[in-house]
């Protein structure tokens, strides 16, 4: 299949809209990853996006709409959701919701009595939808355990000749994946980081909102609630290991000239040879999200690199998602610093 390029005009839309209703696969932008759209109400349709993936049939698929009445069908919108979609929608929250019954299919929901719902902010995927009249799939538009596209070549390096086409609009702005809130839990529950915090979304809900993610509660519960999070994901093929800013001279002594660090500008800027492969975190922690996975794939695709070092981020707000998205990239492995007294 050749896949089709598109940019983000109007025409654009209506020829990635029929393609949509014809039940194919189209790429889609996002204000946090690029999906990989297909309607959400034919099966043949959301087949095609787990095959292009690779994904799993056991994890089910965000329900992603261009306005709030395309989820009338589908899901029963409770009071504290509403609060939720009026504060943070359109933008990079999914809620999970009951359905109603017999309304959603098995292929979308995993076969749960629930469904993932998301508005996103990108205002030409949210025209896309409403034209294309139905909710649309969209889980990350990766290879399955791959870091998530946040650039139109991103999605094509992964799916050219695999989908009918991509909707390039132009670099995403947070780059990692929305945060995941379950309202059918008995207290409001955060599945999975993202750029939407758990304080955001107490003070909203004005109440108690449980991070699902932190490892106090994954002791308590070792079941994963969000079906995605038990498999290795946002890995590059390459060996990646964190490092605490605070072992940076440390790191330095020990690089090899196939070792590539991703890091900060102030912490490059210290770097004492200019030769080793480094890629810049930018100067803040919205930056870092915004090109970490970015970082990842360009150092997959170098031969000359074996390892990859990146920075660790303080362990709040945002941070929390980021450092999140890095520990799965890296299957835990930490760089062990000397002593720092
Ligand atoms: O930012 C995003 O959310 C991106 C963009 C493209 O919108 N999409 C995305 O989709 O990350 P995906 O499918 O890769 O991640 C959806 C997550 C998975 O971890 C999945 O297991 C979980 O949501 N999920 C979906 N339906 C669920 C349900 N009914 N109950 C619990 N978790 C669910
Ligand atoms: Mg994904």
């Amino acid at each position: 299949m050749e896949t089709k390029h598109f940019n983000n005009q109007k025409q654009s839309q209506d020829d990635a809209a029929l393609l949509l209703q014809q039940g194919e696969v189209v790429a889609f932008p996002t204000e946090t990853v690029y999906g990989l759209g297909a309607d959400a109400t034919n099966d043949e349709a959301v087949k095609k996006v787990f095959a292009a993936k690779g994904r799993p049939a056991d994890n089910p698929l965000i329900m992603t709409v261009g306005e709030e009445s395309q989820l009338d069908d589908y899901v029963t919108v409770s009071q504290p959701a509403k609060t939720l979609m009026k504060a943070f929608w359109p933008g990079s929250l999914t809620i999970i919701l009951p359905i109603k019954p017999g309304m959603v299919s098995m292929l979308v929901t995993g076969g749960l009595q629930t469904a993932a719902v998301r508005m996103p902010a990108n205002e030409v995927t949210r025209s896309l939808i409403k034209k294309a009249g139905f909710p649309i799939v969209g889980p990350s538009a990766n290879l399955s355990g791959k870091p998530s596209p946040t650039t139109a070549a991103h999605v094509a390096h992964d799916m050219d000749g695999k989908i009918a086409a991509i909707v390039d609009d132009g670099p995403t702005q947070i780059g990692v994946e929305s945060t995941v809130i379950d309202l059918t839990a008995k207290v409001p529950t955060i599945l999975r980081t993202g750029a939407v915090t758990q304080e955001e979304l107490a003070t909203a809900l004005g109440q108690e909102v449980v991070d699902g993610t932190s490892k106090k509660a994954l002791a308590a519960d070792q079941t994963p609630k969000a079906p995605g999070m038990k498999y290795r994901h946002y890995a590059p093929d390459k060996d990646v290991y964190v490092f605490d800013p605070l072992d940076w001279f440390d790191l330095q002594g020990v690089l090899q000239p196939s070792d590539a660090v991703m890091a900060e500008d102030h912490l490059l800027e210290q770097l004492a040879n200019k030769q080793q492969p480094s890629w810049s975190l930018g100067q803040s922690l919205q930056q870092a999200s915004e090109n970490l996975f970015a970082g990842l794939r360009y150092f997959d695709d170098q031969a000359a690199v074996d390892r990859i070092y990146v920075q660790a981020m303080p362990d709040m707000g945002l941070g929390k998602a980021y450092n999140n998205r890095l520990a799965k990239a890296s299957g835990g492995r930490l760089f062990q610093g000397g002593d720092r007294d």
